[in-house]
Parts: structure tokens; C-alpha cells; sequence
């Protein structure tokens, strides 16, 4: 039997722009992503000689073949042409979930670039993230990691320069969002703002960290806080305890602020704790 060991670090988007349905019914995005030191860990057991098998730390994850992680290792072995000879998914989590920070897609990620080491890399980074648009749309942004831009529905990345260090508090309220319903919603809706993509691709070039805050945004934010008004909350405890800029990740419900350093996080952190138990300080990775 083999042990492979991978880490699977979750994302926050610090743009999101949603262009159009397509006619497959999917939208086409536009969104600077951000890999966020949250992770989980996912342990390969290869060569069991016995049937396929997930198990994850946390109750309400899927532990069969709809589990992301387990569709990247099927789509690996398929596309490899290889076969395993039993094979055992052990996922320790700790990135929140349903929380807009793409734990599922990490975590088959993360199976994708442990096989792919293990196999002597039979695909080059980039074929290996278009695997993953077969597995889920964050899934590609998950294999490179690091600040990217993103379009179409999530296949197309462009590096970006990386994000200056940073610490990042992220937090995740109790309630949840249907993406589908959000997307539906956001059909209905004006969007009477967008991100400045120049803008936030100069802030990055020229490493400044307060212009990437200034510039946060994601069409998706007005639409939940309208029907949360705690994210308000939130963002306003972050905002009054040093934040350079905060908003929603992804379709929600976290929340993430950038912050200036570790003491001012460690601040924020405390502030929400007792309300919040899903609670985290981050850096960029
Ligand atoms: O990617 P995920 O499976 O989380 O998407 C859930 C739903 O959100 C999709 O079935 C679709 O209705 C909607 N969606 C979309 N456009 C995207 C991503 C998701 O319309 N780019």
C-alpha cells in the first residue's frame, strides 16, 4: 500500500463579477481568487485491494462517489489510464463549509496533485487544472492556488502577481446560501455595481496591499446582505478593529477582512468569537 499526504488550502475571491448565462445554464464568472492558508488535509491509501471508500471528520460531507474528492480521483485514474488497486480518501476538515471558500474543490484539488506526483506527473500543471473544470468549477483555481484570475466558469486562469502578505480573518455565520438560488436572484437583479478589474490587477502589480482592499468586491455580497443584515455586523466589527477592506467570499456565507497584521486579526478574532465559534485568522498563500 502507498500513503499520499496532501494539504488543500481554501480560497476567498477578492472580486466576483457574474457576466451571463450560458446556454448551459451555468454563468460565466469573472473573479480574482486568493489561496487562504484554512486547510484541510487529505490522505491517499493506494493499493487497499478492496473497494473504494471516503471518510471525512465532519458528519454532513458526502462519503461516496458525489464527493468532489473522490469524482477528481476517478476522473485521474480514467484520464491516466491507470488504476489504483483499491483506494482510501481520508479528509481531516477544517475549512467551514458551505461557506464560499471552495473546501469541496480543494480537497479534489488537492487528490488531483497527490496522484499526479505519486504517477511521476503524466500531466503538466495546467492539464491537470483543465481536469479539474471536469470535476467542479473551482476545482482548476484550487490546483494552481496562489492569486489568479479567473473566467468563464472558473476553466480559464491567468496568474496574477501574488498578494503581498497578508492576514486575513475569516468568519462564517450560521446560516447557509443556495448557490443556484443566488444565481437566480442575481438574474433578477440590477447589478448596479461591478469590480474594477484594472484596478485591482495595478494594485497587485504594484504589491499595494491597501489598494487591493479599496478595491474588494463581488456582486454576489449586496444580494446576501440584504436578507442577513448580520453581515453588516460582521463587516462593521472588522472595519472598526483595523480592517483594510472585508467583504463575502464566493456565493457565502463567509465573511473575510484583510487585515494589517497578526495583532490586528487576533483583535478581530476576538471580538467575534463568542458569537461566532467559525472563526479563523488566515494568511495568503
Ligand atoms: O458549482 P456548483 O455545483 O456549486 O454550482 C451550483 C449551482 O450554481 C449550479 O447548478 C448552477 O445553478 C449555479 N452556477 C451557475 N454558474 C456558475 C456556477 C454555479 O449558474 N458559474
Amino acid at each position: 500500500m502507498t500513503i499520499l499526504q496532501e494539504p488543500a488550502f481554501a480560497k476567498v475571491n477578492l472580486t466576483l463579477d457574474v457576466l451571463g448565462r450560458r446556454p448551459d445554464g451555468y454563468h460565466d464568472l469573472k473573479s480574482v481568487m486568493q489561496t487562504v492558508s484554512i486547510r484541510d488535509d487529505v490522505t491517499l491509501t493506494l493499493g487497499t485491494g478492496e473497494p473504494w471508500r471516503l471518510t471525512c471528520n465532519w458528519e454532513d460531507i458526502p462519503t461516496g462517489p458525489e464527493n468532489l474528492a473522490w469524482r477528481a480521483a476517478e476522473t485521474f485514474f480514467r484520464n491516466a489510464r491507470r488504476d489504483p488497486g483499491g483506494l482510501t480518501i481520508d479528509i481531516l476538515k477544517r475549512i467551514p463549509v458551505q461557506a464560499g471558500l471552495a473546501g469541496g474543490s480543494a480537497d479534489a484539488a488537492a487528490v488531483l496533485r497527490a496522484l499526479n506526483r505519486y504517477c511521476d506527473f503524466p500531466f503538466s500543471i495546467l492539464a491537470l487544472a483543465e481536469l479539474g473544470s471536469l470535476v467542479g468549477s473551482d476545482v482548476p483555481f484550487c490546483v494552481l492556488g496562489g492569486t489568479a484570475m479567473v473566467e468563464g466558469r472558473g476553466e480559464r486562469l491567468r496568474k496574477l502577481p501574488d498578494l503581498p502578505e497578508c492576514f486575513f480573518v475569516v468568519c462564517k455565520p450560521d446560516f447557509s446560501v443556495s448557490t443556484p438560488e443566488l444565481y437566480e436572484k442575481l438574474d433578477r437583479t440590477a447589478i448596479a455595481k461591478r469590480p474594477d478589474h484594472r484596478a485591482m490587477e495595478s494594485a497587485l502589480l504594484a504589491g499595494d496591499l491597501a489598494k487591493v482592499a479599496e478595491n474588494l468586491w463581488n456582486v454576489f455580497d449586496p444580494v446576501v446582505t440584504a436578507e442577513h443584515l448580520e453581515l453588516n455586523y460582521i463587516k462593521s466589527i472588522c472595519n472598526t478593529y483595523g480592517s483594510l477592506g472585508q467583504q463575502m467570499t464566493g456565493s457565502g456565507s463567509a465573511v473575510f477582512a484583510m487585515m494589517p497584521s497578526f495583532e490586528y486579526a487576533a483583535v478581530v478574532c476576538n471580538m467575534l468569537k463568542d458569537n461566532y465559534p467559525q472563526v479563523y485568522i488566515a494568511r495568503s498563500v
